[in-house]
């Protein structure tokens, strides 16, 4: 560990720093070490961590002092909030104030702030494309993210904005996996009409956000946007039914039908697929595919994923 620069990594037991985490553990001869945050350092993730060499600290993205300690001495922080813990905007954009204001404290080096589009710079409130949420957004958990993001401007920190995208793991641990229809056909249901969706695995976001360290200073006060593969729901429907050697079939449902759904977050994410369709050419456009394998040469795209996890998607 001597001599290495210490990467801070929230949500290391999670899915976008997991990918950090190991990508970090995984190059031995690498030139950072890796400093595990989580809330509890007795958890088996924690556990796991510790056992493979991470550094494993406490903190709590609610705390600014806990952020403050845990940040001491490290040279990055990867800071990612999980809106999906408690559906409130108002706590992840005081979660990313507490980063925030944490690093500049202690003076980070670089962060990288795993962020969204705050919408509402495409529609208005009083747009009525789709219907305002929570009074004052269109899609919480982007909104919130985005609107975060002058937190890190704002204290003058060496940031680099990493817009993310749709996980597909999504279809194994989010309820989005093929069901069965009334027809006994299997289908993925995704409000993106004839569009193409930019997805990626999870793990390779903490593999790129690793590239994005690896390349020094090159990337600080950058905007990227990762994404393993573009795909419209008709084009995921054929890979599902090539790798499962059943047919799948893509419902192209309306937004509004999605947003009636009634399962939590269902208006959010019926907006949300809302505005990756009707911006279809910026989200993809923002999205690149050469980059994002450039930063991550083992970037997987959605054949390679699919038949990697084909076993552990529930068929419904
Ligand atoms: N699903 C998608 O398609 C998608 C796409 C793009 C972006 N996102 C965004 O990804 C975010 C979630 O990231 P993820 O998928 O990596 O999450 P995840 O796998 O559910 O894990 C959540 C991580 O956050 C940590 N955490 C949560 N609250 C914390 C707190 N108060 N203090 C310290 N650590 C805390 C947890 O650590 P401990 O439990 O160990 O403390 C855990 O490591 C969401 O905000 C979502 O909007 C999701």
């Amino acid at each position: 560990m001597e001599g290495k620069k210490i990467i801070a990594v929230i949500g290391a037991t999670g899915a976008q720093g997991g990918g950090l985490a190991h990508a970090i553990l995984n190059d031995k001869n690498g030139d950072f070490s890796l400093r595990a945050i989580t809330r509890n350092t007795n958890s088996d993730k924690s556990k796991a961590l510790a056992d493979a060499g991470a550094e494993v600290v406490s903190a709590d993205m609610d705390s600014g002092d806990s952020l403050r300690e845990a940040f001491k001495g490290a040279y990055g922080v990867y800071a990612v909030t999980n809106f999906w813990e408690h559906f409130s905007p108002e706590k992840e954009i005081s979660q990313a104030e507490n980063i925030a204001k944490a690093a500049k404290q202690v003076g980070i080096n670089h962060v990288i702030w795993s962020t969204l589009e705050d919408t509402r710079k495409w529609v208005l409130l009083g747009d009525n494309r789709m219907p305002t949420l929570m009074e004052k957004y269109k899609v919480p958990h982007f909104d919130a993210k985005g609107e975060s993001d002058r937190f890190f401007t704002e204290n003058g920190l060496p940031v680099t904005f990493l817009l993310t995208s749709f996980y597909w793991d999504n279809f194994i641990y989010f309820g989005m996996g093929p069901k069965k229809g009334p027809d006994g056909k299997l289908g993925i249901t995704i409000p993106m009409g004839d569009r193409k969706l930019p997805g990626i695995a999870a793990a390779d976001i903490g593999k790129c956000a690793y590239g994005i360290f690896k390349k020094g200073n090159e990337y600080i006060g950058k905007t990227v946007g990762i994404s393993g593969g573009h795909l419209t729901g008709s084009q995921m429907a054929h890979s599902f039914s090539k790798v499962l050697g059943t047919e799948v079939t893509y419902n192209a449902v309306p937004f509004e039908v999605f947003r009636s759904f009634g399962f939590p977050g269902a208006e959010d994410l019926g907006n949300m697929f809302q505005f990756k369709h009707d911006f279809e050419d910026y989200f993809c456009g923002i999205r690149k595919l050469d980059e994002s394998r450039e930063l991550n040469p083992e970037l997987q795209n959605f054949d390679s994923w699919l038949e990697t996890n084909k076993n552990i998607i529930p068929l419904e």
